[in-house]
């Protein structure tokens, strides 16, 4: 008896995803060793620590398809762009490789909607949630930065934001989170 419970289509474009988060993992340990290098070390270890919820991303994909019957494919990465020219380049590039991947994400609801497949739809929604939070992630990064003065930050200002950014909560502070005793 068939028990797959994913149409073929939706199981390989699932399975793209997970490559997709590889390599967004990929990518942002590339930033990070690039910023460690720099001698960012909070900023390295922040970047770092993101490409590891990237891969988890994967693993929840990966996980997904294999529990309704499908088999995903693990397919040959490229290489992670070269390096970034400064920091701000650096957020930049890390606030749009999230808002791509945010829409690679709505083209997979799209998908599931068409199909009526529920349970995939269902499943997405919680990555719908989560790119915003990597959204608002990134944007805080840039926010941080211009603060900080940009390209014309002072050392100081630097070190204080490498300090924050390596001591800094993995996720986002998010208004679906406020509630009366953490507003
Ligand atoms: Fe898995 Fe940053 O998106």
């Amino acid at each position: 008896m068939d028990t797959k419970r994913i149409s073929a289509t939706l199981e390989e474009a699932l399975s793209t995803q997970m490559n997709v988060e590889l390599f967004q993992s990929h990518t942002y340990l590339s930033y990070g060793i690039w910023a460690t290098d720099k001698g960012y070390d909070g900023i390295g270890n922040f970047l770092m620590r993101h490409s590891l919820e990237e891969r988890n991303h994967a693993i929840k994909f990966m996980q997904y398809v294999l529990n309704r019957g499908g088999k995903p494919t693990v397919s040959a990465l490229k290489g992670a762009e070269g390096d970034p020219q400064n920091l701000t380049d650096c957020f930049n590039r890390v606030f749009k490789h999230e808002v791509e991947n945010t829409e690679k994400i709505y083209n997979l609801v799209n998908m599931a909607f068409e199909e009526k497949d529920w349970a995939t739809w269902n499943f997405l929604q919680w990555f719908v949630k989560e790119q915003i939070e990597e959204e608002t992630l990134a944007m805080d990064l840039i926010d941080k930065l211009k603060i900080a003065g940009g390209d014309r930050a002072t050392d100081e200002s630097l070190f204080n934001l490498d300090k924050d950014l390596g001591k800094a909560e993995d996720d986002a502070e998010l208004a679906r989170n406020a509630n009366s005793e953490n507003p």
